[in-house]
């Protein structure tokens, strides 16, 4: 059958969805499957009329427009076309930054403290709630977009004016630092080698996640029983939101080595920058059969 792969869109991904949707249609290409892009919802929308897909890989990156959010995945329900990644539930939990931590906190999973915020809170008593230095966070968005490290009161108003110009509501969050950050990509329901991402700035940002070269990463990115423990904890909380198939678990470490959940991405990127690709080659899979493993994981 014809493997719709899904990318582009209109979400703030939708450059980093057209990279990586790229680079899947030519694996998919280059492995004798017949492969056609789809740029967005109402391209899938119209291929779904015809009857003229059996398949879509789903690389379609964020919520309105976007694919990770779950109005994709009910669409493909409701066709009856198989499609990669995570199902209604769990794409629009992972995609929701807060509803995603409110699942992790009640089974006890731990998770950096936060404050959610709505238009016209008082943001300085909802920071004083969790103290500096904190981030703020657009609950809804991919790729650092709208994020803003803050370190004391006066940076505060400025991160959240820019955090509110995207969609949803927003969350504040404790900034965990001095034990590294690290992801955990997940594959057929497995924890792939960790990798820890070495920024050569001060943060893995927009910049070092596409653009900068000299952005470093380490995989896997710990040994022994952390390693162990890493895996463990991504993929109890990748189990928790429900998700299934393929996704990525980004985590931080503090300084006494403590693991903090901050998300599950449940359509990851595939550009020549992304990390489930590196941490795939690290087990002897490269790009093209790991697309081919992806595909596989979707089911009818
Ligand atoms: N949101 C981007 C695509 C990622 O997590 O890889
Ligand atoms: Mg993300």
């Amino acid at each position: 059958g014809r493997v719709a792969v899904l990318m582009g869109g209109t979400s703030s991904e939708r450059e980093v969805s057209l990279d990586s949707g790229r680079n899947v249609l030519a694996a998919l290409r280059g492995l004798g499957i017949d492969a056609i892009a789809l740029d967005g919802i109402p391209a899938l929308n119209r291929a779904l009329r015809e009857a003229s897909v059996d398949r879509v890989f789903n690389v379609l990156h964020g919520q309105h427009g976007g694919g990770e959010d779950g109005v994709v995945q009910g669409l493909l329900e409701a066709a009856g076309v198989p499609y990669t990644g995570s199902g209604v539930l769990g794409s629009a939990l992972s995609m929701d930054k807060i509803r995603s931590k409110l699942v992790w906190l009640a089974l006890g999973l731990p998770t950096p403290r936060h404050v959610a915020i709505r238009k016209g809170d008082d943001v300085r008593r909802a920071a004083s709630l969790i103290g500096f230095p904190l981030i703020v966070k657009p609950a809804c968005e991919g790729s650092s977009v709208g994020i803003t490290r803050v370190f004391d009161e006066n940076g505060l108003a400025e991160a959240v004016a820019l955090a509110e110009r995207y969609p949803g509501d927003l969350l504040m969050e404790t900034l965990i630092r001095g034990g590294g950050e690290y992801t955990v990509g997940i594959l057929a329901e497995r924890a792939l080698p960790s990798i820890r991402i070495v920024p050569a700035g001060e943060y893995y940002d927009y910049h070092a996640k596409y653009q900068a070269e000299d952005t470093r990463y380490l995989c896997p990115g710990l040994s022994g029983e952390d390693e162990q423990s890493l895996r463990q904890l991504a993929l109890q909380a990748f189990q928790a939101l429900d998700c299934r198939g393929w996704g990525r678990v980004d985590v931080m470490r503090d300084e006494a080595g403590r693991f903090w959940l901050l998300e599950v991405n449940t359509a990851p990127g595939m550009t020549s920058h992304s990390l489930v690709p590196k941490a795939a080659a690290e087990l002897g899979l490269d790009f093209a059969e790991l697309c081919l493993q992806v595909l596989e994981t979707s089911v009818e």
